[in-house]
C-alpha cells in the first residue's frame, strides 16, 4: 500500500517519523520535530541558493523546465506573444483572468492617466552624473517614488494596493525613459496619452523636434511582445526579493526598487547587457570557436546561456530569435546576429553544452533586438525590469494576501568562532 508520506530513520536516535507528503513537498518544519534530545533545535535543511526550496504556493506562473514550457495563468506564453498586449497580460497575472473588453478599456485608462511623475523627481534625476547608469538611476527613483505616496504603506486595504499598483506599472516607463534621457543629456520627453503603452514609451525615449511622434507599427508591436515575455518568470531572484522586501510590509516602491536592484547583477537580468558587451568582444564569426573552448576551459561563463530552471530550449529565446528578422526588416540587420547564431550553433552540439543541458536564455537575443531599435546597452536591464513590473507586484500581491506567508527570516548553519574574550587593541600584535 502506498501513503503521500515519507518515512525517515534518525540513525543518531533510531527513532522513526513520518512526515506527509502535500504537492510533492514535505513541510520543512516537520523536520524540527527530529531532534536528538530536548536541548536540540532540531533538524533544519541547508539549501544555499534556495536550490531545492519552494518558499510559497502560487497560482502566477507554470514553468516545466525540462520541456521547455512557460504559462501566465494557464496561458502558453507563445499564444499571449501572439495576441495579448502587454497591458492585457499585466492584468492577466495581477487578477489570474483575462479582461472583458469593458474591464480592460478601464485598466488601460487607468495605467495611461497615471504616467506622470511628480515634477521634484526630475530634479533628483538632474542631480545624477551625466554618465550615471539608466538603472542606478531607476531603482534611486522607483524607491523615491514611496516618499511622494506614504500612504503605500497600509498594504492590507485593497484599494490603496491597487493604487500603487496601477502607478508603478504606469510611471515605470516615465522613470525609464526620462533615466536614458538624462544620461545623454536630452530634455526629457514626456508622456503622450494617446499612444499605446509601448508607443508612448517609445515617445518619451525617442522623440526630439516632432510635433507629435508616431512609433512604427512593427517597433510598437515588438516592444509589446518584449516586454510579455520578461512579464513574469515565477520565484527568480528579483521576485523572490521582491516578496522578501513585502514580507516586512515595506511599501511596494520600495520592493520594487529591491527588485530592480537583485535583477540588475549580470547572472540575471544584467546578462543581456553581459551578452552584448560578450558578442563585441568576439567581434568576428571566426574567433566564436576559441571563444567557446575558453568558456569550457573555466575562464568565464558563456553570457546567455544556461539557465536555473531551464534544463531545455527556452521558449521565451524561441519567440525572440524569430521576432528579431521582423525587427530587422525595418532597422536593418544587427552585424552580431551571426555572431550568435554561430555561437549557438556551436554551443547546441558541443558535448559540454549538451550534456550540462546549456541552451540559449532569454537574453540571448533580446540584446541583439534591443540595440537594432537603438536602445544602447546600459538600457537592457531597464526595459527588462519595466516588462517585470505586473510579475514582480503580481507576487508581491499574491505575498500580501498568503495568510500561510509570515516575514521572511531564513536560518543559518553557524560556523564561526566559539566564544571568545575580548583582546584591547595593544595586545593583538602587528
Ligand atoms: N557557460 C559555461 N558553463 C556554464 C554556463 C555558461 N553560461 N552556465 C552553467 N555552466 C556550467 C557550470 O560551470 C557548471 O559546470 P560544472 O558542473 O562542470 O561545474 C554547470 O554548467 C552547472 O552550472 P550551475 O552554475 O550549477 O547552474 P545554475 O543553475 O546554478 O546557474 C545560471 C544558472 C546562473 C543562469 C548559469 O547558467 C549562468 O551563469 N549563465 C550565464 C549568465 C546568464 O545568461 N544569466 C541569465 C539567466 S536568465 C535570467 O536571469 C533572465
Amino acid at each position: 500500500m502506498t501513503t503521500d508520506s515519507l518515512t525517515v530513520t534518525d540513525n543518531r536516535t533510531g527513532r522513526s517519523y513520518e512526515v506527509p507528503i502535500a504537492d510533492g513537498a514535505i513541510n520543512a518544519m516537520a523536520l524540527r520535530e527530529i531532534r536528538t534530545g530536548d536541548d536540540d533545535f532540531g533538524l533544519v535543511t541547508y539549501d544555499p541558493g534556495l536550490k531545492n526550496t519552494a518558499s510559497c504556493r502560487s497560482s502566477i506562473t507554470y514553468i516545466d523546465g525540462d520541456a521547455g514550457i512557460l504559462r501566465y495563468r494557464g496561458y502558453p506564453i507563445e499564444q499571449l506573444a501572439e495576441h495579448a498586449s502587454f497591458l492585457e497580460v499585466a492584468y492577466l497575472l495581477l487578477n489570474g483572468e483575462l479582461p472583458t473588453a469593458d474591464e480592460h478599456d478601464a485598466w488601460v485608462h487607468d495605467i495611461t492617466h497615471h504616467t506622470f511623475i511628480h515634477e521634484n523627481i526630475k530634479k533628483f534625476i538632474d542631480g545624477f552624473h551625466h554618465d550615471a547608469h539608466p538603472m542606478g538611476i531607476l531603482v534611486s527613483t522607483v524607491a523615491a517614488l514611496s516618499t511622494f505616496y506614504p500612504e503605500s504603506k497600509g498594504t492590507k486595504e485593497s484599494e490603496t494596493r491597487d493604487l500603487q499598483i496601477v502607478r508603478l506599472i504606469a510611471k515605470f516607463p516615465t522613470l525609464a525613459a526620462f533615466a536614458f534621457r538624462h544620461s545623454i543629456g536630452m530634455r526629457f520627453a514626456y508622456p503622450d496619452n494617446d499612444l499605446s503603452f509601448s508607443g508612448n514609451f517609445l515617445n518619451m525615449m525617442w522623440r526630439t523636434t516632432e510635433l507629435k511622434y508616431e512609433p512604427h507599427p512593427v517597433l510598437e508591436r515588438a516592444m509589446d511582445i518584449l516586454l510579455i515575455l520578461h512579464a513574469d518568470h515565477e520565484q527568480n531572484c528579483s521576485t523572490t526579493t521582491m516578496r522578501t522586501i513585502g514580507s516586512s510590509q515595506a511599501d511596494p516602491y520600495v520592493a520594487a526598487a529591491g527588485a530592480a536592484s537583485a535583477l540588475y547583477g549580470p547572472l540575471h537580468g544584467g546578462a543581456n547587457e553581459a551578452v552584448l558587451r560578450m558578442l563585441d568582444e568576439i567581434g568576428d564569426v571566426s574567433r566564436v570557436p576559441d571563444y567557446i573552448a575558453r568558456a569550457k576551459n573555466g575562464d568565464f561563463r558563456l553570457m546567455g546561456f544556461g539557465h536555473r530552471v531551464y534544463k531545455n530550449y527556452d521558449p521565451r529565446a524561441k519567440i525572440i530569435r524569430k521576432l528579431a528578422y521582423d525587427v530587422f526588416e525595418v532597422t536593418g540587420t544587427n552585424p552580431l546576429l551571426d555572431i550568435a547564431l554561430e555561437l549557438e550553433r556551436i554551443a547546441l552540439e558541443d558535448e559540454y553544452f549538451v550534456s550540462r543541458r546549456l541552451y540559449p536564455n532569454v537574453d540571448f537575443y533580446s540584446g541583439i533586438i534591443y540595440q537594432a531599435m537603438g536602445f544602447p546597452v546600459s538600457m537592457f536591464p531597464v526595459l527588462f525590469a519595466m516588462g517585470r513590473i505586473p510579475g514582480w507586484l503580481a507576487h508581491w500581491q499574491e505575498n500580501v494576501l498568503d495568510a500561510e506567508q509570515a516575514i521572511v527570516r531564513p536560518l543559518q548553519l553557524f560556523v564561526g568562532a566559539d566564544e571568545r574574550d575580548y583582546v584591547p587593541m595593544a595586545q593583538r600584535g602587528a
